[in-house]
C-alpha cells in the first residue's frame, strides 16, 4: 500500500510516500481502507520531535512509528475473529495514536473508532475527532452548564472550533476570541459574543468569566487572571514558556483562587460516539480549511505548521481536493 513515512526527526520534508506492507488485522482489529485523514499539530510535534522530550516515547534516535496520521475516515476492509461491532464494508471514522497516513491502517475494535455519521463525507468525518477528543477533555475540567461562562481564546483553531460548539452544548455563555478573517465561521458556530484580538483586548475589557480557555496556546494565566471571577479555571493546551504551565497547575492548588489546568487528552470510543451523536442532531460540524491529497502531505504540513490554519487539514485518497 502507499503510505507516508519518516525515518527521522525533522521538517516536514522529512515526509515520503512510500510502498510498505499492508498492515493485517488481529483478533481484535479492524483493518479500514482510508478515504480521508488529517494533518494535525500532534502529527508535526512528532514529526518534529517537539517537545524534545517526547522522544522518550516515540524513539530516542529516531522514530519508532514510520507513519504518522490520527485522524481517520474510511470503509472497513477486514476484521479480526473477536470483533463483532463492525463488518466489511462498514463506513467508519476514529482517532488513533499514529499509522493514518497510508492507504490502510488497522485499529482496536474498542479504540476510538465509529460507524461514520448517516450523510457526512469522508472529508468532514476524518475532521472531527482529535479536535473535539482534546476540547471534552479540557472541557471536562470546566464544569460547564447553563449559568457559566466561558471564553474560549484561539476560537479558530480545531480545538478551538471544536470548543465552541461543545461548550455550547453543555449550556454555558461562550465568548469567542479569534482574528479578523474567522469572526462570522466562529459566530455560525454558535458563540454568544465574538470578539476580534487584532481590535480588542479582552484582558482590559473589565469582563470576567468561570473559565479562560487557551485553546491555541498562546495566552497566559498572568495575563489572563483578572478576567477570570473568584475560583475561576484557566485551561490550557500547550506547556508554556519554560514548561511553566504545569508547575502552575500544581501551585494554583493551594495559591490563590484560580485554578490553572493542563489537562491530558485521550482518545476514546465513548468520546467518539458522543460527537457522532451531536453530529446527527445537527449541533457539531467539523471545520476544514484546506483539503490536499496525499502525496501532497508536505506541502499540507507546512500551511499547519504556519499555526494560521481555521479549524482542520485533510488529506484525502480518493481524489477529492476543494
Ligand atoms: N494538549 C495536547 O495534547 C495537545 C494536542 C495537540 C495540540 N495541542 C496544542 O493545542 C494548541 C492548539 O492546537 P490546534 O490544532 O487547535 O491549533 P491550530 O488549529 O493550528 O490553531 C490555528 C488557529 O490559531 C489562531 N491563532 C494563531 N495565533 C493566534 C493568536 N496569537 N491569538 C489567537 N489566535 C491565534 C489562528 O487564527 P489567526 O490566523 O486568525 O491568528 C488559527 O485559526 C497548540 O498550541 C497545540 O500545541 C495540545
Amino acid at each position: 500500500m502507499r503510505a507516508v513515512v519518516h525515518d527521522r526527526y525533522g521538517g516536514p520534508e522529512v515526509l515520503r510516500l512510500e510502498e510498505v506492507e499492508r498492515p493485517v488485522p488481529k483478533e481484535d482489529e479492524v483493518l479500514v481502507r482510508i478515504h480521508a485523514t488529517t494533518v494535525n499539530r500532534s502529527d508535526c510535534g512528532m514529526r518534529g520531535a517537539d517537545p524534545f522530550f517526547t522522544r522518550f516515547f516515540t524513539g530516542l534516535r529516531r522514530p519508532k512509528r514510520r507513519i504518522l496520521g490520527m485522524e481517520l475516515a474510511g470503509e472497513v476492509e477486514a476484521v479480526g475473529a473477536e470483533v463483532t461491532e463492525f463488518d466489511v464494508g462498514d463506513q467508519v471514522f476514529g482517532v488513533k495514536g499514529s499509522g493514518a497516513h497510508a492507504e490502510y491502517v488497522c485499529i482496536r475494535e474498542s479504540a476510538g473508532l465509529a460507524h461514520k455519521p448517516a450523510g457526512m463525507a469522508f472529508e468532514e468525518a476524518a475532521a472531527v475527532c482529535d479536535g473535539a477528543s482534546i476540547a471534552l477533555a479540557c472541557l471536562g475540567k470546566a464544569d460547564l452548564r447553563e449559568g457559566r461562562s466561558i471564553l474560549i481564546y484561539g476560537a479558530s483553531g480545531s480545538i478551538g472550533t471544536a470548543a465552541v460548539q461543545l461548550a455550547k452544548h453543555f449550556g454555558a455563555h461562550v465568548t469567542a476570541v479569534c482574528g479578523t478573517k474567522a469572526l462570522d465561521l466562529v459566530s455560525s458556530l454558535g458563540a454568544d459574543a465574538v470578539i476580534d484580538y487584532t481590535q480588542e483586548d479582552f484582558t482590559t475589557n473589565g469582563e470576567t468569566y468561570d473559565v479562560v480557555f487557551d485553546s491555541v496556546g498562546k495566552h497566559s494565566f498572568r495575563r489572563c487572571r483578572h478576567s477570570l471571577k473568584p475560583g475561576g479555571i484557566y485551561i490550557e493546551t500547550d506547556l508554556g514558556f519554560m514548561w511553566h504551565v504545569p508547575i502552575l497547575a500544581l501551585s494554583s492548588r493551594w495559591i490563590g483562587d484560580k485554578r490553572v489546568t493542563l489537562p491530558i487528552p485521550k482518545y476514546s470510543k465513548e468520546d467518539v460516539l458522543f460527537v457522532k451523536e451531536l453530529i446527527e442532531t445537527g449541533k457539531y460540524r467539523a471545520v476544514i480549511d484546506r483539503t490536499y491529497q496525499l502525496e501532497d502531505v508536505v506541502e499540507a504540513t507546512r500551511y499547519v505548521e504556519t499555526g494560521q490554519k481555521t479549524g482542520n487539514v485533510v488529506l484525502t485518497l480518493n481524489g477529492v481536493v476543494r
